[in-house]
Order: structure tokens, then sequence, then C-alpha cells
């Protein structure tokens, strides 16, 4: 039966499993940072757009601020532990790059990198930005897209 319940209660409904996806985006420095997302989604056919909500307190979205382009990366089976470190650690305190031992080729857009192992990439430039709450929703338009015919998108768990 359906019942008045609190946030956690409901949000436990709506939260795993997930599509998880992580984002590249350039550090003021010229080097690159990785964050994991759950909460993006498409919001436009033509031209094609994904939003991604990045909180206020993460090094990304300094990134963000400083280098409007991001790729969106959809992960793939072999890359768990990816997402785990790039969800818990901070591109302040660390080269996310270099500890996760990422394979990568320069994007054709900003020259952010391109993950070899993923399921498929999109390479976008910010176009608009909305501030929500404790997070800003970065609406990016899809200037360039890669997939890996051999990788398979993984579901986070
Ligand atoms: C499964 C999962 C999903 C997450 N989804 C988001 C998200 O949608 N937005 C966000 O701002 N942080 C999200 N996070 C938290 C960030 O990935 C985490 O705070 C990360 O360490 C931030 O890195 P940064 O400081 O280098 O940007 C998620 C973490 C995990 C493990």
């Amino acid at each position: 039966m359906m019942q008045l319940h609190n946030l956690p209660e409901a949000y436990a409904k709506v939260h795993l499993p997930s599509k998880v996806a992580l984002a590249v985006t350039g550090k003021p420095d010229g080097n690159y940072n990785l964050i994991t997302l759950e909460w993006f989604m498409r919001t436009s056919i033509a031209p094609p757009m994904f939003a991604i909500s990045v909180g206020h307190s993460r090094y990304s979205h300094d990134c963000l601020q400083d280098v409007r382009f991001f790729n969106l990366v959809f992960p793939s089976a072999g890359q768990k532990s990816l997402l785990s470190l790039a969800g818990s650690q901070s591109g302040r305190d660390i080269d996310k790059f270099s500890a996760g031992k990422v394979l990568s080729l320069p994007g054709k857009l900003h020259k952010l990198p391109v993950l070899k192992d993923a399921a498929a990439v999109f390479e976008c430039e910010v176009v608009s930005q909305v501030k929500s709450g404790d997070h800003t929703i970065f609406v990016g338009e899809v200037k360039y897209s890669w997939s890996n015919p051999e990788a398979e998108f993984f579901y986070y768990q």
C-alpha cells in the first residue's frame, strides 16, 4: 500500500541499480579530471544535448566554470574500479588519470581525453547552466560521439 514516507526511504526506491557515467573535465592547469555521476540525462534531440548535475563542492565544478567543455563517458564492465575511484577521491588531491591507469586518446573538440575502454563517449561544449540547490546543472551540446563496439555498458549496483 502506498504510504507517506520520509525522503531516504522513498529515494531508496529510485536509486540503484542505475546508469552511472563519468565526466572528464579540464583542470585550470591544463590537466584533466574525472567525476562519477548518477545525475545526468539527454535533454535535446537536435542539436543533441546532455545535462549533468555537479555539486558545488566538487573540484569538477571549479573545472567546469573554467574550461567550458566536458566529455560524458558511458563506462564498460571493466571500469567499475574507476567509477569507485572517480566517485570517492577529489581531483584537488590526486590525478585520477594516473591513479586509475586510464588509457585515452585526445578528443577532437577541446582535446579532453576520450577513454579507450569506455562503451561510449560524447564530447560536449557547455552551452548553458542553471543552479539547482547545492548543484549546478551544466547543459552540454554534443559535438563528437565515440563508441566501442566490443564494450558493453555497465549498470552500477
Ligand atoms: C555512484 C556515484 C554517483 C555520483 N553521482 C554524482 C552526481 O551526479 N553529481 C555529483 O556532483 N557528484 C556525484 N557523485 C560524487 C562525486 O563523484 C564525488 O564527490 C567525487 O569525489 C568528486 O570528485 P571531484 O572533487 O574530483 O570533482 C557520485 C558518486 C558516486 C559513487
